[in-house]
């Protein structure tokens, strides 16, 4: 019976700087989605995965700092949710190798991305794989170390991410066929109701189009650009058509309903474009203008923001490393002393499998620790209240694991993680 929250899990790839179509289609919906109750929120900058696409070390840093500064200006609170560099996190890489190891080469064929690249060599005459860095080719198996390290059950995407979401899925299946119940399997989310924002050709407005409304930008640029989103040639006085109105679209993705009726009306009365884009320009500038002044003075302080990032990778790791431990242990690179696998099997083997000992010290409060398979001690827990607490929390390693722990267990002199992470797996192999 699954009580822990639901978690939502989402990486932001490091390139380019985010435009209107970046904040109402991503950045606005997350920051909302982060304050419902019940869930746990990630929200990390993919920096791996932007090395795929720039070898530019000056662009990867600067887009580091201005994304995350939109970000946090957007409202996400650190504090609140995780927030944190994919690349601070070493069991990102660790776990992409382990999971690279379950995945077929077939499946990583298939990937979109890869087999477009694959098809435009073919077209072009070339060799298939001309110019496909092996980056590219296990984009899918780093971006399921993202997901599963963390035990995410949701990701908001959007739809050219789905197919990698399913191949996260294929790999914890894989992994926890030949392994035991390590991974959730993650789910795609994609939120319908979130409308994409037009450019100011009228397309998506994409960085690809060269059509784009910067976020951040200062309030003249913006300016300028809204005077550029096209227009047909209605003078003024002439009524207008909101449908296919790429300026209409885009004020509504920003206005309430009833100031969005009201602009529908003044078209019907025959407002003029210079009109209508001054309307446009102060209502986003209204929701935006007080979020520039913090970005502007996060991009100016990046010490600060280096602090915040180091926190949340802190607070990731804190979730990230007692899994690395658990998989490790999962897969057989554990300690040499540890009891292996096979040997629960025999009902022999069964009477020396690791126990927990509840116990109540002088100081009244009431403990546990782990034993092995022969009485050595492993850990030893803090003081609890009562002992159904201490029971609890037995329970919850018997099942869980070392993942998720909330409460500090001392690890006995010289034993490692992965010795308690595989003692624990062994308890869980033999019931
Ligand atoms: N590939 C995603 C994109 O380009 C970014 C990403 C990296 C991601 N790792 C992830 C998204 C994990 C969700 C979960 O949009």
């Amino acid at each position: 019976m699954p009580t822990s929250p639901v978690r939502y899990l989402t990486g932001i790839t490091t390139t380019g700087t985010p435009h209107l179509g970046n904040y109402v289609g991503a950045l606005r919906p997350a920051v909302e989605a982060s304050r419902r109750a019940g869930t746990q929120n990630f929200y990390f900058l993919a920096d791996y995965h932007a090395l795929i696409k720039c070898d530019e070390p000056a662009r990867i840093q600067r887009s580091t700092l201005e994304i995350a500064a939109c970000w946090l200006a957007a409202g996400l609170d650190p504090e609140h949710v995780f927030f944190y560099r994919q690349s601070d996190i070493p069991e990102v890489t660790e776990l992409t190798w382990l999971l690279t190891c379950v995945t077929g080469k077939g499946l990583l064929n298939r990937a979109h991305a890869y087999k477009a690249a694959v098809d435009k060599n073919v077209a072009a005459g070339s060799d298939p794989d001309a110019d496909v860095t092996a980056g590219l080719f296990m984009y899918p198996v780093l971006m399921a170390a993202d997901i599963l390290l963390f035990k995410a059950h949701k990701i908001p995407v959007g739809r050219d991410q789905v197919q990698h979401i399913e191949m996260a899925r294929d790999m914890a299946q894989s992994f926890n066929h030949l392994y035991g119940e390590h991974f959730v399997t993650p789910e795609a989310q994609i939120d319908e109701s979130v409308a994409m924002l037009p450019g100011l050709d009228g397309r998506k407005m994409s960085k690809s189009y060269d059509n784009i409304i910067p976020l951040f930008a200062p309030p003249v640029q913006i300016r300028k650009q809204i005077a550029a989103i096209v227009t047909d040639s209605r003078a003024p006085g002439e009524p207008k058509q909101v449908e296919g109105s790429a300026l209409f679209q885009i004020y509504q993705a920003f206005a309430s309903a009833q100031e969005t009726q009201s602009l529908r009306q003044a078209y019907a009365d025959g407002i003029s474009w210079g009109d209508a884009k001054q309307l446009l320009f102060e209502r986003v500038d209204r929701e935006i203008a007080p979020m520039r002044e913090r970005h502007d003075a996060l991009v100016d302080n990046p010490a600060e923001l280096e602090k915040i990032l180091r926190a949340g990778a802190d607070k990731a790791r804190v979730l990230a490393r007692p899994v690395m431990a658990e998989l490790r242990a999962a897969v057989g690179l554990r300690s040499l002393a540890a009891k292996t696998g096979a040997t629960v099997k025999t009902k022999a083997a069964k009477a020396a499998l690791p126990a927990f000992k509840q116990y109540r010290e002088a100081d009244g409060r009431h403990y546990f620790k782990l034993m092995d398979g022969n009485g050595r001690l492993l850990a030893q827990s803090a003081g609890f209240d009562s002992p159904q607490q201490a029971g609890r929390t037995i329970s919850q390693l018997r099942q869980n694991g070392l993942a998720g722990l909330e409460v500090a267990l001392e690890l006995a002199q010289g034993v490692g993680a992965d010795e308690v992470a595989a003692a624990l797996q062994q308890l869980a192999e033999s019931r």
